[in-house]
């Protein structure tokens, strides 16, 4: 694992500040990727593919939360129980919320094959949390807040439910350049459908001093953002493909949107990978940001 930086905030003002250039245009459309249709949709390659693929990210949230023994965590959007599954053994209790059933079905199978008891499951938006001020020793989302549509809503959320003292840690995906594990194939599929709209530069959740940003604002204290990342090995790009193609839910919209035209398409964005990854085995680097605060 490599820590590339490390930034503190202590200027609310400036994080106000930066937040605002974080304000999305008013009226566009609800992007699909926040409701839980294609969610659901991914759960079952989702969890086949990603469920046990970088445990180590997961390793380093625990190690961030610092959970004494019998403490409570809540795991926000938890898809298969990613975190939650291994927070088990190191908390009294987990609580686990998703707004995809198909993905809390997921999460129960493997409580039960691992015979794990003191997880529980809640079918909840995590904008709006049916839970307490004060109702958990700490909290965290892997890879879930990033995608809400009202993220600051939901770590105001995470800022009500978690007891004064505890800590927080949210995590979203690097800029596509480090972040090669998922870049390489979205790369490839912009470059094989050029016509598909993008982003015009970074997202803010890529960000890292936005990220710490948008958790100043909700009230947290000692933020910290980091970058941590972790190497993924690939038998070849047709192996890389059939995991993205599985598993990424923005690849079940794209089926929806493209119908008959889909299989030409994936061929093409698999002639990309070809060239840019070639067929022999080949290493990528899954980047994320680490952004943690105490309430
Ligand atoms: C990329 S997956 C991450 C799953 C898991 N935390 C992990 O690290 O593998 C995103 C998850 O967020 C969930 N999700 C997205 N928006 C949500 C919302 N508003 N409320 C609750 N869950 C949400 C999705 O259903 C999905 O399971």
């Amino acid at each position: 694992m490599c820590k590339l930086r490390f930034t503190t905030f202590s200027d609310v003002e400036r994080a106000e500040v930066a937040c605002g250039r974080m304000t999305e245009p008013a009226g566009p459309p609800p992007d699909p990727l926040t409701l839980p249709g294609p969610w659901n949709l991914v759960a079952a390659g989702y969890d086949e593919e990603f469920f046990g693929q970088v445990p180590g990210f997961v390793d380093e949230a625990i190690a961030t939360l610092a959970l004494s023994p019998g403490q409570s965590v809540l795991d926000v959007a938890t898809g298969p129980g990613t975190a939650a599954v291994r927070l088990a053994r190191h908390a009294g209790r987990v609580v686990a919320i998703d707004f995809a059933e198909s993905m809390l079905e997921r999460l129960r199978g493997h409580l039960t094959r691992e015979g794990i008891t003191n997880v529980e499951l809640r079918a909840m938006d995590g904008q709006a949390l049916e839970f307490g001020e004060a109702s958990f020793d700490a909290a965290v989302s892997m890879f879930g807040i990033f995608l809400f549509a009202d993220r600051s809503r939901a770590l105001r959320e995470l800022h009500r439910v978690v007891r004064p003292g505890g800590r927080v840690v949210s995590t979203s995906w690097a800029t596509f350049d480090k972040n090669t594990a998922l870049g390489s194939g979205i790369e490839a599929l912009r470059a094989a459908l050029p016509d598909l709209p993008r982003p015009a530069g970074p997202l803010p959740t890529q960000n890292p001093d936005l990220c710490a940003s948008e958790f100043i604002v909700a009230g947290f204290r000692d933020v910290s953002a980091r970058i941590v990342e972790f190497p993924v090995q690939c038998a070849s790009a047709a192996a890389y493909w059939r995991s993205f193609e599985r598993a990424g839910a923005p690849i079940v919209l794209l089926k929806k949107k493209l119908g008959d035209a889909f299989p030409a398409a994936a061929e093409r964005i698999q002639a990309e990978l070809r060239a840019r990854l070639g067929d022999a085995p080949f290493e990528l680097t899954a980047s994320s940001i680490f952004v943690s605060g105490v309430r």
